[in-house]
C-alpha cells in the first residue's frame, strides 16, 4: 500500500553550537557534554573567598588559584574560569574530557578543607532525525524515528500535542524509535529524540494509509465496495489459467482483455494492475464513476464460452474525523453525540469501558443512533465507533459524571479526545 503521507517534515530545535550547564557543587555531581561543544560547570560558588584551590583529573592539576594564588589554568587554550562565579567553562569538548574530576580546597594553614568529585560524560549530540513511515497490509502505519551518531538517544513521541494512547497506538511502546499505528490514525506526529546534551524534534503530519478493500468477487452477483480516493483489489479468479481469455467489462466499454496470461488492453492501465499468478484486480484512487456493474467473460483457448460473471461495486467515501460531544442535562444525565464527515451510510455504535451499553448505563437511544443519553453516575471510557463499508473509526472521550461544570477543559478532537478539567458545582457543562 502506497503511503498517503505527507509531506511536510519539519526539524525543530537543533543546534549547532550545543552548550550544557552542570551544578557540580555537590559531591557526586553528574556532569555531561556535549562533544564539540560547551560546558559550564559550576564548581564553587565564589572563588574569591577561598584560599587556595585545586582542580584535578586524577592526579593532574587542571586549575589552581586562591586568594594570594594566581589563577593557572592547563586547558586555557579552550576554557576560561571566572572566580566571582566559581564557573569554568569548556569549549571544544572531546572524549578524552570524559572522567572523574576532584575540587580540593585548603585554608590558610594549609589544612584540607573540602574535596568533592565531579564525573564527566562526554556525549555526542543528536543532530539529525530521521522519520520514516510506511504503511502496512491492514492500512496501519509504521513509523520510525532514527537518529545518526547521538550517544544514548532516547525516543518519545506525541500526536497533536499529546502522548500515544493504546487507542492509537498498535505496538511498539513510546520509547522505542519504532512505533505502529493503528489504521485511520492521523494527525501531526513529533518524534523527539534526546539524551543528555541535545533534544531535536521532528515532526510529521500523517494521513491515514491508502485505505483499501478487498472482495471476492469469484461468485456471480458478488456486491464489493471500495473506498474513494483509496483502492479496492478485487478477486476475479483463484488464479489465472494461461489456456484461457478474459474479458473485463462495464456496462458500456471494455475494460481489460487477458489472453494467456498477457493483458493485451487496460484501459484503467494508468491506476490499476491485474495480476495473473493471483488472479487480483487492483484499483487506485476510485472515483464515484468506478461504481456500477461489471462482467467478467472467460473464454478457453478455442474460443469456447465458459463463464460470464456479474459483480457490483460501490464507492464509498471513508470515515474521515469523527467529532464526540459530551453534554450534561439538567438531572445530572449525560447526553453524548458522535458525528462524523463526508462519509457514507455511516454506522454508528458505543462501548463503555470496553463493554456494550447495558440498560443500567443508557436512558434512552440505542446503540444504533448516533446520540445516546447516559444515566447519572455513569463514568469511564466512552469510544464511538463510526463505520460503513469501507472504513472505520474509534474516537475515544473519558467521561465524568455531570453535575458538574467542566471548565478549563483540554480538549485534543482528533483522534481522541481528552477532557481533563476542573470541576465546580453547577447543572450544565459541554
Ligand atoms: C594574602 O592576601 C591578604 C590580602 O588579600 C594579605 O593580607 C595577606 O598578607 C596575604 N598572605 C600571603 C601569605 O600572601
Ligand atoms: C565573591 O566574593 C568577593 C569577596 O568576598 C566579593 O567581592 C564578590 O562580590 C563575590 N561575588 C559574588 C558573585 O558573590
Ligand atoms: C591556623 O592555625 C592556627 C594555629 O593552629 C589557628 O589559630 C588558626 O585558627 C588556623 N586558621 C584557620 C583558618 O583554620
Ligand atoms: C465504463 O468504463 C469506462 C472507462 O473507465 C467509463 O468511461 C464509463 O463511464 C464506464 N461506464 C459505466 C456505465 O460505468
Ligand atoms: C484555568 O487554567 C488557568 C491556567 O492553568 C488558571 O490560571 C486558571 O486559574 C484556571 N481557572 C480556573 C477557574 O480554575
Amino acid at each position: 500500500m502506497e503511503a498517503v503521507i505527507g509531506l511536510f517534515v519539519l526539524m525543530l530545535g537543533v543546534s549547532h553550537s550545543v552548550e550544557t550547564y552542570c551544578d557540580g557543587t555537590q559531591n557526586g555531581a553528574q556532569c555531561y557534554g556535549p562533544l564539540g561543544g560547551t560546558v559550564v560547570l559550576q564548581l564553587m560558588n565564589n572563588a574569591s573567598e577561598i584560599h587556595k584551590y585545586q582542580w584535578l583529573k586524577k592526579n593532574t592539576v587542571i586549575l589552581e588559584g586562591g586568594m594570594n594564588i594566581s589563577l593557572s589554568n592547563r586547558l586555557e587554550k579552550r576554557s576560561s574560569f571566572t572566580p566571582s562565579s566559581g564557573t569554568f567553562r569548556i569549549n571544544k569538548l572531546s572524549r578524552t574530557d570524559a572522567g572523574e574530576y576532584r575540587l580540593i580546597t585548603f585554608d590558610s594553614n594549609g589544612t584540607q578543607l573540602e574535596n568533592r568529585a565531579l564525573r564527566l560524560t562526554i556525549q555526542a549530540p543528536v543532530s539529525s532525525v530521521l522519520l520514516d513511515s510506511e504503511c502496512l497490509s491492514q492500512g496501519e502505519m509504521k513509523v520510525s524515528c532514527s537518529s545518526q551518531g547521538a550517544d544514548s538517544p532516547q525516543y518519545s513521541w506525541t500526536l497533536d500535542n499529546h502522548a500515544l494512547t493504546d487507542s492509537e497506538l498498535l505496538s511498539g511502546n513510546t520509547e522505542t524509535n519504532s512505533i505502529t499505528l493503528k489504521q485511520h490514525v492521523s494527525g501531526k506526529l513529533v518524534c523527539s529524540v534526546k539524551n543528555k546534551v541535545s533534544r531535536v524534534l521532528k515532526e510529521v503530519q500523517i494521513s491515514t494509509c491508502g485505505v483499501g478493500t478487498y472482495c471476492d468477487g469469484r461468485q456471480n452477483g458478488a456486491q464489493c465496495y471500495g473506498p474513494m480516493g483509496g483502492t479496492v483489489v478485487l478477486q476475479l479468479m483463484t488464479k489465472a489459467s494461461a489456456r484461457h481469455r478474459y474479458q473485463w467489462l462495464n456496462k458500456t466499454a471494455l475494460i481489460m482483455y487477458v489472453r494467456r496470461n498477457i493483458i493485451l488492453s487496460n484501459r484503467l492501465e494508468k491506476r490499476s494492475s491485474f495480476t495473473p499468478s493471483s488472479g487480483t484486480f487492483r484499483i487506485n484512487k476510485l472515483s464515484r464513476t468506478d461504481a456500477g456493474e461489471y462482467r467478467l467473460i472467460t473464454f478457453d483457448s478455442d474460443g469456447t464460452h465458459l463463464e460470464n460473471r456479474a459483480l457490483q461495486l460501490t464507492i464509498q467515501a471513508p470515515v474521515s474525523s469523527v467529532l464526540l460531544v459530551p453534554e450534561c442535562l439538567s438531572q445530572g444525565e449525560m447526553k453524548v453525540s458522535c458525528s462524523s464527515q463526508g462519509a457514507d451510510s455511516p454506522q454508528y455504535s458505543w462501548t463503555l469501558d470496553n463493554h456494550a451499553l447495558t440498560d443500567s448505563e443508557l436512558l434512552s437511544a440505542n446503540t444504533e443512533t448516533n446520540s445516546i443519553t447516559l444515566k447519572q453516575h455513569v463514568s469511564g471510557k466512552l469510544v464511538c465507533s463510526v463505520k460503513n463499508k469501507v472504513s472505520r473509526v474509534l474516537k475515544e472521550v473519558q467521561i465524568s459524571t455531570c453535575g458538574f461544570i467542566f471548565i478549563n477543559c483540554t480538549t485534543h478532537t482528533h483522534t481522541v479526545m481528552l477532557i481533563s478539567c476542573t470541576l465546580t458545582d453547577s447543572q450544565t457543562a459541554h
